[in-house]
């Protein structure tokens, strides 16, 4: 194992001592120290799920990425495992980037992009990102000896030599496959596509598809992967100008649905839908599990308009994983049903007539699953303010009229200028809206209408802060269910 590895272990073993679960999200992963981003190799290995990170061990801001590494039976209770990979090569010297990984004959692979910066002899700084390969047992790994095994070369004369990252690998008969993000002679993004018969024999097989300007622009971790009839290509852009309520995030990350006709490696790409709503949403992932569920995990912040809170070791929340599926042509998201068995004390309410400011008896909390039905064509406006105190709260604002859901963090104890609002459209079917929020400490996940869309968001709020108070303008119906979620208890 390298010095820089054993370094990094060392000082998350020191540090992982004290780690408790106070103060952090119960249910939701976050990294062990130090800061986090992307999910990386978010896959089945051993019939477990293994989750990797972009990690940075000494710091709460980014910086010398190496890969983290935890696992889980459930997707809800992880177990830290020993950080994976280090920039400990000449080619991975300046960060272990994004990646993925795969359960093959028996080994663990993993697939991440090396960066390597170099100055050369005239005085310029040249970078280089290239694809590399490291097999390991589920907690150690070797890298490959002939890595990089796919540079920035073989792609379409023109394209970026340095913007050129994020492998997401499968294997289909016998043959490697991988995606990776890049941009192309027009300056934006596209997504190559390589395959292989062994792993240090790859060749390019084409770019599946390309932004030319349209949408955003570097386009990177892809992920590529059918649900139901459709094939989809999961891309997270960079610069993409926003459309009416769509992509006010600058990074987005987004489904390009379509189809794939296999033998000629061809996408044709049929209709894109943002992936998320809310401020913070990044570098989703998907796997498949043993029982066939396509299962998508992101990063909760946002690189534009990041919150930093200064008060812990550790800086990085994952979403809850979901489960995706296809339904009247777009995708949905919804909690992986494991979360449900941690669900505890039920308080509900049904038919509850709403109409001024009111809260309700058991109904508050920081690490709760909500379900909320709300009925009538009265009212104008409903509102939750959640975890609220006398000063601070969260606001879920949905305008009947406007179909529009807001989302606004401006009270929730924030001490400097950030971003504070997003709004979605939404539909309610027959005067009926369905929410579904998750508030885990630090995070509020909504689901609207049975996952047709998602809207995730951190608030640093103080966690004593905890109250939930609902408002109406005009008479509206609301059923609601209440859960604790205590991931001790399961
Ligand atoms: C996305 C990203 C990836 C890259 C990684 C670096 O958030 O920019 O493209 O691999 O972060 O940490």
């Amino acid at each position: 194992m390298s010095k820089i590895l054993e370094e990094a272990r060392a000082y998350e073993r020191a540090e992982n001592a004290g780690i408790s679960e106070e103060g952090r999200p119960i249910f939701h992963f976050s990294n062990p120290v130090g800061w986090m981003n992307d999910p990386n190799g978010f896959s089945e290995y051993r019939g477990e799920h293994h989750l990797f990170f972009q990690y940075h061990p000494y710091a709460t801001r980014w910086g010398s990425v190496h890969w983290g590494h935890a696992k889980s039976k459930d997707f809800i209770k992880w177990e830290y495992l020993p950080a994976a990979l280090a920039p400990d090569r000449s080619y991975d010297s300046s960060g272990v980037f994004s990646g993925s990984a795969l359960e093959d004959e028996g080994q663990q692979l993993l697939i991440y992009t090396g960066v390597e910066e170099r100055v050369l002899e005239n005085g310029e700084k040249s970078i280089r990102q290239h694809q590399c390969i490291a097999l390991g047992d589920g907690l150690d790994y070797k890298k490959h000896e002939r890595n990089p095994v796919v540079s920035a070369a073989m792609l379409p004369k023109g394209s970026s030599m340095e913007d050129f990252r994020d492998p997401k690998i499968w294997k289909e008969d016998g043959k490697y496959y991988m995606v990776v993000g890049s941009r192309s002679a027009d300056g934006s993004g596209q997504i190559a596509l390589f395959c292989a018969d062994s792993l240090d024999n790859w060749s390019f097989a084409g770019i599946l598809d390309q932004s030319k300007n349209q949408i955003g622009k570097m386009w990177e971790c892809p992920d590529f992967f059918s649900l139901d009839e459709k094939q989809v290509l999961m891309i997270s852009f960079q610069e993409m100008e926003a459309e009416e309520l769509e992509f006010h995030n600058g990074n987005n990350a987004a489904f390009l649905i379509g189809s794939y006709e296999k033998e000629g490696m061809r996408f044709t790409r049929e209709k894109l839908q943002n992936v998320d709503y809310g401020l913070d949403f990044y570098a989703p992932q998907t796997m498949l599990t043993e029982d066939g569920r396509r299962i998508m995990i992101g990063w909760m912040q946002s690189w534009d308009n990041p919150m930093y809170p200064d008060t812990q070791s550790w800086s990085g929340i994952m979403s809850i994983p979901r489960e995706l599926s296809l339904r009247d042509g777009r995708i949905c998201q919804w909690p992986v049903h494991e979360l449900e068995a941690y669900r505890r004390n039920l308080i509900s309410y049904t038919g509850l007539c709403m109409e001024k400011e009111r809260k309700l008896d058991g109904i508050r909390g920081r690490n709760i699953d909500l379900e909320l039905v709300l009925r009538g064509k009265e009212y104008k406006n409903f509102k939750i303010k959640l975890a609220a105190d006398e000063r601070r709260y969260t606001e879920i604002i949905y305008d009947r009229e406007a179909e529009i859901l807001s989302f606004d963090r401006t009270y929730s104890g924030l001490r400097r200028d950030l971003l504070c609002t997003r709004s979605m459209r939404v539909k309610s079917k027959e005067d009926v809206l369905r929410l579904r929020i998750l508030v885990d400490s630090y995070s509020v996940e909504i689901f609207v209408n049975n996952g047709e869309q998602a809207m995730s968001s951190l608030i640093y709020t103080p966690l004593d802060a905890s109250e939930i108070r609902f408002s109406s303008s005009g008479r509206a119906l609301m059923d609601i269910r209440k859960y604790e979620i205590n991931s001790l208890l399961a």
